[in-house]
């Protein structure tokens, strides 16, 4: 079956094959990759060919995974957003990431609330959702807070990075987002 959720002004869908190229391409912008690859600097598209794989892989061994976002109004791909628990990870993680032509619409808040909601009625007995963040990710922050988490207090190490473990509880996520 597949799977695709609606929002007011976008559509997504499990990212797939046909995505690979839009996603080499938004992590190569030096804007993006900042805040995502290990040095902040865009990694070569060999790298990111095999860290897109690693996402549909993500799909193959979980059952869920990043999603494809495309706005509605123009059928472009504008991002990714969605669950994310690879080994080793702190819990059960919604990540976002969207093309710089498009911060500041609301597009990843948008996106990761459909999709924690999308989560949540997957997994019935999970008791939280985290994001994990750069203390100087000022960006990731505000989508953070606009999707009710809250600063946990636990840091996890990655990379060289410390970064801070946003967490939103079920019910309390769910009494005020909906089911
Ligand atoms: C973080 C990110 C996903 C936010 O996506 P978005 O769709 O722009 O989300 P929003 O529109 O809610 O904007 C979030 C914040 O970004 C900042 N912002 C908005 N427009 C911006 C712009 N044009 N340029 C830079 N920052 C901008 C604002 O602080 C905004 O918060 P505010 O609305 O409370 O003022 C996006 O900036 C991104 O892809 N960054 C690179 C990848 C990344 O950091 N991922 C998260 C890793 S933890």
């Amino acid at each position: 079956m597949t799977i695709e959720i609606e929002t007011e002004r976008l559509v997504l869908r499990p990212m797939a094959a046909e995505d690979v190229e839009n996603h080499i391409v938004m992590m190569q912008d030096p804007a993006v990759a900042a805040s995502l690859t290990p040095d902040q600097k865009p990694r070569s598209r060999a790298e990111e060919w095999r860290a897109a794989a690693s996402i549909l892989g993500h799909w193959q061994i979980r059952g869920y995974g990043w999603f494809s976002v495309f706005e509605k109004k123009t059928g472009n791909w504008a991002g990714r957003v969605g669950p994310w628990y690879p080994e080793g990870w702190p819990g059960l993680e919604c990540g976002w990431a969207v093309k710089s032509e498009h911060w500041g619409k609301g597009y990843a808040p948008e996106a990761a609330i459909a999709t924690i909601r999308w989560t949540f009625d997957q997994f019935p007995d999970l008791p939280r959702i985290v994001s994990v963040i750069d203390p100087e990710n000022s960006n990731s922050q505000a989508v953070a807070e606009k999707v009710g988490e809250t600063k946990s207090g636990e840091i996890f190490e990655y990379w060289s990075f410390k970064l801070d473990v946003w967490a939103a509880d079920r019910a309390a996520w769910l009494d005020r987002f909906g089911g």
